[in-house]
């Protein structure tokens, strides 16, 4: 959870990144979704520190997406920040698909705070998938719960949890509820070592409690000493 003080320093950050996107040549970015996945990447390693998936993860989640049959069509993202997975993963089914991809390709992708809901639509924007990456204000659950009401997604390849960790396994006995999942879709999860999602990390490594089952791994990536580095992929086994 965040303090105002975190709150305030995260919006600073935002607008400092804002600026460093802004001014490099629009011509090298524009609908070039991994140019704006790298020069996020280039701020937090040079500039300042952010709470975003770094590459290595990134990696991590790639390849299990470039793997995955069917071809991944719809992903759920609870934790938007500033936009840097959001806009991997329409970089990623961008080389799935080229760049006009099928109306029924979707990430959705849920944040709570205003502001980054309005950085990450602009990022989203310059980079072109905008007709594929969807920014929803509020609680994730609020929102994945609308969208099921909507009849806007109706399944689910890919959930990405890296919001809150006490919201982690909630959200995912969402989907399941929601009957969401299918035999091949994957629950993919950061910070699980640090801050930590003892409810999540427990439930997914027992194989579900169940219902839904899960098949779940943890990779280590390299990340800097002291820095959260494990990437938990969940495949879903039966439903
Ligand atoms: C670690 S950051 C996400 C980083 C992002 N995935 C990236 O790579 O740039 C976590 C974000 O989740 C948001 N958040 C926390 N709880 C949430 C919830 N229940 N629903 C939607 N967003 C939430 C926070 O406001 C914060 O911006």
């Amino acid at each position: 959870m965040t303090t105002p003080a975190m709150q305030d320093m995260f919006a600073k950050r935002a607008a400092e990144l804002r600026e460093f996107i802004f001014s490099q040549p629009r011509s090298d970015l524009e609908n070039n979704p991994w140019a704006v996945a790298h020069a996020i990447d280039t701020f937090t390693e040079n500039v300042g520190h952010m709470m975003t998936f770094n590459q290595k993860k990134l990696e991590v989640a790639q390849a299990q997406l470039l793997a995955q049959q069917p071809s991944t069509r719809t992903i759920l993202e609870f934790g938007t920040f500033v936009g840097k997975s959001a806009v991997a993963w329409g970089a990623i089914l961008r080389d799935i698909y080229g760049k006009n991809m099928p109306e029924d390709v979707n990430v959705y992708t849920f944040e709570m705070d205003p502001q980054m809901v309005a950085l990450s639509r602009e990022l989203i924007k310059l980079a072109g998938i905008e007709d594929v990456v969807h920014v929803l204000e509020g609680p994730g659950s609020e929102s994945l719960k609308k969208l099921h009401a909507e009849g806007k997604v109706i399944g689910v390849d890919m959930a990405f949890f890296d919001h809150w960790e006490k919201y982690y396994l909630p959200d995912l006995q969402l989907i399941e509820e929601l009957k969401l999942f299918h035999v091949g879709s994957l629950a993919i999860a950061d910070n699980t070592d640090f801050p930590g999602a003892p409810d999540y990390l427990k439930y997914v490594k027992a194989g579900g409690y169940g219902g839904v089952k899960y098949d779940s791994k943890s990779f280590e990536t390299a990340s800097k000493p002291g820095r959260p580095s494990t990437v938990e992929v969940s495949t879903i086994v039966a439903v």
